[in-house]
């Protein structure tokens, strides 16, 4: 690893995070080795990196471009994927000949170039390169060009998972996530699945008046046995686009998990469902800090009160250094409007996060109440509430997505946008 990049990445331009729709889904256990010309670029690719997305590949990162390339690989087997920094043509395409004679089969090539030119690029297509990235590159870049290797654009099923949690326990962020993941599901058409993570007191279940015998225990107690057929057997469906992997909220066992004890869940959900929505309960653990950093979106649900801010500045602070190239979390406030109660305001609130919440959901104990008590979602009870366009609201800021659906585009977009240039 080189140990310059710290100096390095603050010289480094600021790049733009990912837009909303995009979705980079994470990189399976894979070994990459960058071999880089400038040291923008390796400070760039040691950052992706430390990148959620590749939690999960080896990355090794030397300098010296192709031609340490062609000289690593005299004797050693390749990489699944080598990332080349080259900002020649002539030279990139004749050290790729000869790369060539080298590489192993299954062996993956990603190119980072500086030269915009289509013919430069069908050359490296022919020669079998995978993504060809114009420099200077950013971090999120390196993550989406290696991701995308392992994931077709046109795989839908390459779920996205938005990850709701309480500022404090009680404010409304089970409630809040049924809700959202109910208009995703019918507003969005988006097929979602919401995993109850609370084992123990989760109310998915209530609020969807199911009582499934089977639920997310029996994925996370036995972890070897998790495969999509046997998530598909635990998952009770709600409506015609939403499903529920419920929790048991019983007592007879206690729930201590692992840090890891849900990726296995959490991997396979990803490989059939578009949108996942994990009801997270407020709690501080090894597992709910994992489940959070890893999620594609965040919505943490505040009351507002003096706890509920600290709570959401130190989750805001914390999960933003922990995901530097993901979007920021999103919050909404929620229980606003209690009578004779003392309240930050929400502009107040929003000047301490340095966010403005997505909504603010006032406080209606009559109509939130018989929800709960019926077993009904908020649009069930009463269609025009306003707290359901919030809730729709939420849904599209979550998803990136509008009610109306948006036109696929051709697998040959990405690269046709990415020559019409930066
Ligand atoms: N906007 C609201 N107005 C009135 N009541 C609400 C509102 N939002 C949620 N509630 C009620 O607050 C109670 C707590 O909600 P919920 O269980 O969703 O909170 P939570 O944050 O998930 O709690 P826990 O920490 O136990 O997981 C429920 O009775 C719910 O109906
Ligand atoms: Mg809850």
């Amino acid at each position: 690893m080189i140990s310059y990049a710290r100096q390095t990445q603050e010289e480094q331009p600021e790049t733009p995070l990912p837009p909303a729709e995009e979705h980079i889904a994470p990189a399976p256990r894979v070994s990459v080795q960058a071999f880089c010309e400038t040291v923008e670029t390796a400070a760039a690719v040691q950052s992706a990196g430390e990148d959620r997305r590749l939690g999960k590949a080896h990355l090794k990162i030397q300098m010296g471009g192709m031609a340490a390339a062609i000289e690593a690989y005299r004797s050693a087997p390749t990489p699944n994927v080598i990332v080349l920094e080259s900002d020649g043509r002539n030279d990139l395409l004749t050290g790729l000949d000869h790369l060539a004679t080298v590489c192993d089969a299954g062996t993956r090539v990603v190119v980072i170039g500086r030269i915009n030119d289509v013919t430069l690029y069908r050359e490296l297509v022919r020669r079998g390169v995978s993504d060809y990235v114009l420099g200077p590159v950013g971090a999120i870049d390196v993550v989406r060009s290696i991701c995308n290797l392992f994931s077709a654009p046109e795989a839908k099923a390459v779920g996205r998972i938005i990850a709701v949690v309480g500022a404090k326990g009680g404010v409304g962020s089970s409630t809040v996530s049924h809700n959202v993941a109910w208009a995703i599901a019918r507003d969005l058409a988006m097929d979602a699945v919401v995993a109850d993570l609370d084992l123990a007191f989760g109310t998915a279940g209530l609020d969807y008046n199911q009582d499934p015998p089977q639920g997310i225990a029996d994925a996370v107690f036995s972890p070897d046995r998790v495969d999509t057929a046997f998530i598909d057997r635990l998952l009770s469906k709600c409506t015609d686009h939403l499903s529920l992997l419920a929790a048991p909220a019983t007592l007879d066992r206690v729930y201590d998990f692992g840090t890891d004890a849900f990726d296995s869940v959490f991997d396979t959900l990803r490989a059939t469902m578009p949108c996942i929505v994990l009801d997270i309960p407020h709690q501080w653990s090894g597992w709910t800090k994992r489940a959070l950093i890893g999620a594609d979106d965040i919505l943490i649900v505040a009351a507002p009160d003096l706890a509920n801010l600290r709570n959401t500045k130190n989750l805001f602070d914390l999960l933003k250094a922990s995901r530097p190239n993901d979007r920021p979390p999103l919050y909404c406030l929620n229980q606003v409007g209690v009578p004779k109660r003392p309240e930050i305001a929400a502009a107040e609130f929003a000047k301490a996060i340095e966010s403005q919440p997505v909504v603010s959901i006032p406080f209606e104990p009559q109509i939130f109440g018989s929800a709960a008590n019926n077993g009904q979602m908020i649009a069930e009870i009463s269609a025009n509430h306003k707290s359901i366009e919030m809730f729709l609201q939420i849904a599209q800021r979550l998803t990136g997505r509008s009610e109306t659906k948006k036109q696929k585009s051709s697998f040959l977009s990405p690269l046709i946008e990415k020559l019409r240039g930066k």
